[in-house]
């Protein structure tokens, strides 16, 4: 994370590349055109003749030749002024971000400023978070990358009126570090992200504040957590449930308590995948926007009391792996015939997910995964899905989802969707039939939940995108987006 800084709005400090923002007809916003009204004629020559029109995630560059103090001027695109919400200034910074990347400049100021809906402050942090979500980048395994291919920009300063955002960039800094770790968590391939790495990356964050415990596959076998220990019994690894505390809140208060699927690598077990399998380095992306939220808590002092609990396997194929039709028992105690062992995220949740609700009793509860393919289908890459046993968490999640650019959609959590899990020979099925795979595998979370308030988020759709992994989020990032940290922290901190 780019370091970024405060100062007032004076013409003096018109400095490096100045980023303005612009609304349709490619209007300058008003603090903006009265900072850079020496160089209007300029302005509006280049936008003359260009495609520019002000609309959100446009950018276009414009020399400022001759002027005193800057090196040249950024327009950034917001479309219409009277329909800009907090998110539209991060959509718009995370464009800004791409286009200073792509310039290769180190430091840029922007002229904050707000609308008659969003304040001043609102904006300048989103649109600060914007472009330190598109300055992130992923270079761990480039050995040639020349100084001049590397990433270039180290400074964002923002000039605005209110001086209380640069208490506002130190928290911040704490939500992109949580964002960045979860990102790195997703982006590295499974050989190196295992279930261990993934324990060691969660003990590592005992320095900053956070209570970290491990157990290892002897004392879930106790804990009698066999459902979930079935997905990791093909696997050289064994399974690890990581269980961090923040206790940021008052003493007393309950824990509320999130849950991540952490397959490490889902190779789909006997029921191999046919297609995308190279995708599935991300089906721990859940897990990882459970990290990087406890790592955000602890770096921004949130005054929260939340238990991340993670179940990290890694679904492979062995002698010993588990086999289509085998019968596991549950931590909360139901059988389940693993009809199909390519549905082993909700094994793994279920049992994690019974085990936090028994032993912390969490006011409410909860998880992140990639669990369906399906969601994407009915979703897109647009919106998570939501399901939920209760209106009032239900609708924190999706104010939050909508505010912070993570969306999430809420889908139906019914009876019948319980009734396609039966079995013939166990409690339940973990597999319901050919339709509706994303409500049956919430369906199944739900069997193990009770009467705690519980949401279900499925991120299948939305976690990961890029060349190999198909169409890119819309958010317009590239890989892993760290998609949940934002949403939870938002929430938790609401
Ligand atoms: N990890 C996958 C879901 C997934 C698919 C994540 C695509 C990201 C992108 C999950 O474990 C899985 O394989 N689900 C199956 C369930 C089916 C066997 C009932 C699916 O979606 O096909
Ligand atoms: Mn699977
Ligand atoms: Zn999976």
């Amino acid at each position: 994370m780019f370091q970024i800084t405060h100062n007032p709005i004076e013409a003096s400090n018109l400095t490096n590349t100045v980023v303005a923002l612009t609304f349709s007809k490619a209007k300058l916003a008003s603090v903006a055109a009265k900072q850079v009204k020496d160089i209007s004629k300029d302005v509006e020559k280049a936008v003359k003749n260009s495609r520019f029109t002000g609309g959100l995630k446009q950018t276009h560059h414009v020399d400022a030749l001759g002027h005193k103090t800057m090196d040249g001027l950024l327009l950034v695109g917001m479309g219409d002024e009277k329909e800009a919400t907090e998110d539209t200034f991060r959509t718009a910074g995370i464009a800004a971000g791409k286009a200073l990347a792509a310039k290769g400049v180190a430091e840029a100021t922007f002229i904050a400023e707000g609308t008659k809906s969003v304040d001043e402050k609102t904006a300048a942090v989103a649109f600060a978070e914007g472009v330190a979500l598109a300055i992130y980048r992923f270079d761990d395994y480039r050995t040639n990358l020349t100084a001049n291919d590397k990433g270039k920009f180290k400074k964002l300063t923002v000039l605005a009126d209110d001086k209380s955002v640069t208490k506002e960039f130190t928290q911040l800094k704490g939500l992109m570090e949580g964002s960045e770790l979860a990102r790195d968590l997703v982006n590295h391939p499974a050989n190196v992200c295992t279930p261990s790495y993934m324990a060691e990356t969660a003990k590592k964050l005992k320095k900053i504040g956070l209570d970290v415990k491990i157990m290892g596959k002897k004392e879930l076998k106790k804990l009698g957590m066999d459902m979930m220990l079935s997905v990791a019994e093909g696997a050289a690894e064994e399974a690890k449930l990581i269980v961090l505390k923040w206790n940021g809140g008052k003493k007393g208060d309950k824990y509320k308590a999130l849950v991540g699927k952490g397959v490490t690598f889902d190779s789909g077990g006997y029921n191999i995948k046919v297609a995308m399998m190279e995708y599935m380095k991300s089906d721990m992306a859940g897990s990882a926007a459970v990290m990087g939220t406890m790592c955000a808590l602890a770096k921004r002092k949130s005054k929260v009391n939340v238990i991340g609990v993670i179940g990290a396997v890694e679904n492979m194929i062995s002698a010993t792996a588990t086999r289509p039709s085998d019968i596991v028992k549950s931590y909360k105690g139901l059988t389940v015939e693993v009809n199909n062992t390519d549905a082993e995220g909700r094994l793994v949740l279920g049992d994690a997910l019974a085990w936090v609700i028994d032993k912390e009793k969490p006011s409410e509860v909860v998880d992140i995964a990639t669990l369906t393919g399906a969601i994407s289908i009915a979703l897109g890459n647009r919106y998570a899905g939501l399901f939920s046993n209760n209106d009032t968490l239900a609708s924190k999640l999706l104010a939050a989802g909508e505010s912070v650019g993570e969306p999430v959609w809420r889908m139906p959590t019914d009876k019948a969707y319980h009734a396609m899990l039966k079995s013939e020979y166990a409690d339940l099925s973990n597999i319901g039939g050919r339709t509706a795979g994303s409500c049956t595998a919430a369906a199944f979370l739900e069997e193990f939940v009770g009467e705690t308030p519980w949401a279900h988020v499925d991120i299948a759709g939305v976690a990961m995108a890029g060349k190999v992994f198909g169409a890119s989020n819309s958010n317009g990032l590239d890989g892993a987006n760290g998609f949940g940290v934002r949403l939870f922290v938002r929430y938790l901190e609401n």
